[in-house]
């Protein structure tokens, strides 16, 4: 197969992760990509990077509103957390997560997932094949309780945070009523509050923020590097390819927003209580540019895939860590996708399966 067939193998099956689960918003996407700006009603789709960057940094943001990542992390712990504040509140939050999230915080975590990978990674050297949500989960969860300090199992936490995230995006999908999912989302965030310890409320949002980027992000990733026959990167310039994996994927593909003010999108102008729709994806150019760990992209666009300014993704560091030991550590085998499975119900667009075998 022709390298320019392999990538072309790999993006088709990448597809399937928003079809399975966003067909409507994907097409509506689509549509509407060769404007930088377009408005529909009282949203605002911002596709162009320099759109997304003003939807960011350049419109004051209300942090709480419903329907935007801030206000799920509202519901889901009481408020008052990161996503949702500003500010010196804010800024305080923020300096107590660098500690943890620094790269002397994530080398000290850096041992318990690449343990993990070793045991669970292991049943290829025999020949077997392996289920790559399933580790990403165990590893996330395991690393999140480790981060928050919690005796708790790594793959219950994992699951709890999934269900909260999925319950809680199923609540807020514009257009369909969805009868008792308010109720669902309410019982699937009671059920992680309880995991935690008497509901610490940040220990929630944390677990939510990584886990489900994560479990989204690694079998992705894999799935590509699989697909597209990119497993040598891997052993020789592992931090360009997470650079490039994480652009032409892009966990995060959308940021839900609403402004609280006045400003401009590209040129087009919004006003207070317009949605915003920032598509990191376009950003990033994902829809249009191939990974190439060869010639990457620079890193002030590489990096808005964990958006920009003073709300940019903390984790990013560690996500970053967490993805180049898990295809270090697939690469030998040389692993081809046995199958995969879109999930339709997750949070953001992934796999709820992906088996991986190694090459014969
Ligand atoms: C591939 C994995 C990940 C991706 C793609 C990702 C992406 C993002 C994005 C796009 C934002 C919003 C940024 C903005 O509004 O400008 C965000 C926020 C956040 N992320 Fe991540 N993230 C990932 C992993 C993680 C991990 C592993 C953690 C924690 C260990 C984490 C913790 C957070 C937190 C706490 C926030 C809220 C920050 C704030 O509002 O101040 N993320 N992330």
């Amino acid at each position: 197969m022709t390298h320019a067939s392999a990538m072309r193998r790999a993006r088709r099956r990448d597809r399937r992760v928003y079809l399975g689960s966003h067909p409507f918003l994907f097409a509506l996407l689509a549509a509407t990509r060769r404007r930088p700006a377009t408005r529909i009603g009282r949203t605002v789709i911002a596709h162009s990077r320099a759109a997304f960057v003003d939807g960011l940094l350049r419109v004051p943001l209300d942090r709480t509103a419903e329907g935007t990542t801030g206000g799920a992390a509202g519901r889901l712990t009481g408020g008052g957390l990161l996503f949702d504040q500003e500010g010196d509140d804010h800024r305080a939050s923020r300096r107590d997560l660098a500690d943890a999230l620094s790269a002397e915080g994530v080398a000290r975590l850096r041992p318990i997932w690449t343990g993990l990978l070793t045991d669970r990674l292991a049943p290829l050297a025999a020949g077997h094949p392996i289920d790559l949500v399933d580790i990403a989960a165990d590893l996330s969860g395991t690393t999140t309780a480790a981060m928050l300090g919690l005796a708790v199992d790594g793959r219950d936490l994992a699951t709890a945070a999934r269900a909260a995230a999925a319950a809680g995006a199923r609540d807020h999908l514009p257009g369909l009523p969805h009868p008792g999912a308010r109720k669902a989302a309410e019982a699937a965030a009671a059920n992680l509050n309880n995991l935690l310890t008497g509901g610490d409320a940040m220990a929630a949002m944390l677990a939510v923020a990584a886990i489900n980027t994560t479990v989204a992000a690694l079998p992705r990733a894999a799935a590509w590097c699989a697909d597209a026959n990119l497993w040598p990167y891997a052993e020789t310039a592992v931090e360009s390819l997470v650079t490039e994996l994480l652009r032409a994927t892009t966990p995060t593909p959308l940021l839900p927003r609403v402004a609280a003010g006045s400003g401009t999108v590209a040129g087009c102008p919004v006003t207070a209580g317009d949605r915003l729709v920032l598509v990191a994806r376009h950003a990033v150019d994902a829809h249009s540019t191939d990974p190439n760990p060869a010639d990457p992209a620079p890193p002030h666009v590489a990096q808005l895939v964990f958006g920009a300014g003073p709300h940019a993704c903390p984790g990013a560091r560690m996500a970053r860590a967490q993805m180049a030991d898990t295809l270090a550590a697939l690469a030998p085998y040389r692993p081809t996708v046995v199958s995969a499975r879109a999930d339709r119900r997750s949070a953001l667009p992934g796999w709820s399966s992906l088996i991986l075998a190694p090459a014969r």
